[in-house]
């Protein structure tokens, strides 16, 4: 089987990585890729939001499945366009990435199916918007409605905070993605992910795991995209899980193929674990990036029947297995990050590392330059570990970032705090 995976990040590395060792694959092309999806098959130099050529890429080569790693080609119609074409995408059409690029069109679907969400209310002008401000109580929860790169959403501990930031987003602090807004309900508990995989109307239920939103250690900070993670993440009790299936994930896939926009792909949902049970935050249509990473260390079985199945509306039947061992991520990051930083500076010591036992390094932000690996992105490598217990993964995963000669780069030192808390108790 030929399969053409998009994207360029850790999570594409490691979709890569665990794509690459099924018995069904005989060619894999990454678009664009990275250095090292480059060691397991072909990087093709096409932008991930260049539908057209990635379309056309397709269908010269004969691709059997395409498998969509980030959201943006999402959002832009790719799985609607190769499907068009006969060529089968592990990935939503445009309209069922709406739960993830509408925050607006989400909640109004958990309010129609009964999904278990925070209450909300959308507004598209101020006014509206902060007379319902005055019947919730802080902290104060202001979403801009569209895609706004993780950046999108304002808690707010004061009335004048939230005012400020509602008058923002409606104002054009990010663009088309505010101009309309979501005005939520502050959910108390603790947030963890958890992924299943969909045709649409079967389901094959993933993990859970959990990952660290902030930038620097005691989870202060900025917002990044993430930056370690672990599974499984202890909070998911087998209840728990059973509760995300048939009250969030399960109602959700049955919504969607109401509505006539069946769900083809993973369903990433963001929860909140709290004293009335999971409730949902958001959902996101593809994988989550370090989460994936940890997630494809843990897995068992081939990955490629199951990314088939989802495709082609074969699902049914089909399931995952995942080792009990705990996989453990670390992300080297730029100097600045979140913010700017310097690009290239060359980074030394990756081999060595990842000849340790237990130790797998995705790349995300790298490129090669004159034969040396070098630093290009916000988030660059990252380190994953497993072990018997949440404290081997980790040790080993800060043992392999240890020897990494990169002086420029940053971690926290603090990945997997919770996990560890709750092991020693
Ligand atoms: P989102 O982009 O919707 O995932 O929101 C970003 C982050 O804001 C989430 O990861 C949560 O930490 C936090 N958050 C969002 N919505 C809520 C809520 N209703 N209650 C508490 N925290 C929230
Ligand atoms: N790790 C958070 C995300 O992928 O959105």
């Amino acid at each position: 089987m030929k399969i053409l995976l998009i994207g360029s990040g850790g999570r594409e590395h490691a979709l890569a990585w665990k794509i690459a060792q099924s018995p069904l694959l005989t060619e894999l092309h990454c678009a664009p890729g990275n250095p090292g999806t480059a060691a397991l098959g072909t990087n093709v130099p096409l932008k991930d939001t260049d539908i057209d050529r990635i379309v056309t890429y397709a269908w010269e080569k004969a691709i059997d499945l395409v498998v969509v790693g980030p959201e943006a080609p999402l959002a832009l119609g790719l799985a609607d366009r190769l499907n068009k074409a006969g060529i089968p995408c592990f990935g939503p059409s445009q309209e069922a990435a709406r739960i993830e690029s509408s925050k607006g069109y989400l909640k109004d679907l958990c309010a129609e199916y009964d999904i278990p969400t925070a209450a909300y209310g959308r507004f598209e002008e101020a006014t509206a918007a902060k007379a319902f401000l005055a019947s919730m109580c802080a902290p104060y929860v202001i979403k801009a409605d569209g895609l706004a790169a993780g950046k999108g959403v304002i808690i707010a501990e004061t009335l004048p905070e939230a005012e400020t930031a509602i008058d923002e987003m409606l104002g054009g602090r990010f663009g088309e993605a505010g101009a309309e807004i979501v005005i939520e309900e502050f959910l108390p508990g603790e947030e963890a992910s958890f992924f299943a995989i969909t045709d649409g109307t079967h389901i094959v239920p993933m993990i859970g795991a959990q990952d660290h939103k902030r930038a620097f250690d005691g989870d202060t900070g900025p917002n990044t995209g993430g930056m370690g993670a672990y599974s499984p993440a202890p909070v998911f009790t087998p209840d728990v899980q059973q509760q995300v299936m048939s009250e969030i994930i399960e109602p959700t896939v049955k919504a969607l193929a109401a509505r006539g926009t069946p769900y083809c792909g993973v369903l990433y949902a963001g929860l909140m674990i709290g004293p009335d049970g999971p409730r949902l935050i958001e959902y996101n249509a593809r994988f989550g990036d370090p989460e994936c990473q940890v997630m494809m260390r843990r897995m068992q079985s081939d990955i490629v029947p199951v990314l088939m199945g989802a495709a082609t509306g074969k699902l049914e039947g089909q399931s995952f297995q995942w080792t009990d061992e705990t996989a453990a991520l670390v992300v080297l990051a730029n100097q600045g990050y979140p913010g700017s930083y310097e690009k290239g500076f060359v980074i030394r010591g990756v081999e060595e590392a990842a000849a340790l036992s237990d130790v797998e390094i995705f790349h995300a932000g790298t490129a090669m330059a004159d034969g040396s690996l070098t630093a290009t992105g916000g988030r660059v490598l990252n380190i994953t570990a497993t072990g018997k217990t949440g404290r081997d993964a980790i040790r080993q995963a800060y043992i392999a970032v240890d020897r990494i000669d990169w002086p420029e780069g940053f971690c926290r030192q603090d990945i997997g705090w919770r996990m560890l808390e709750r092991e020693e108790t």
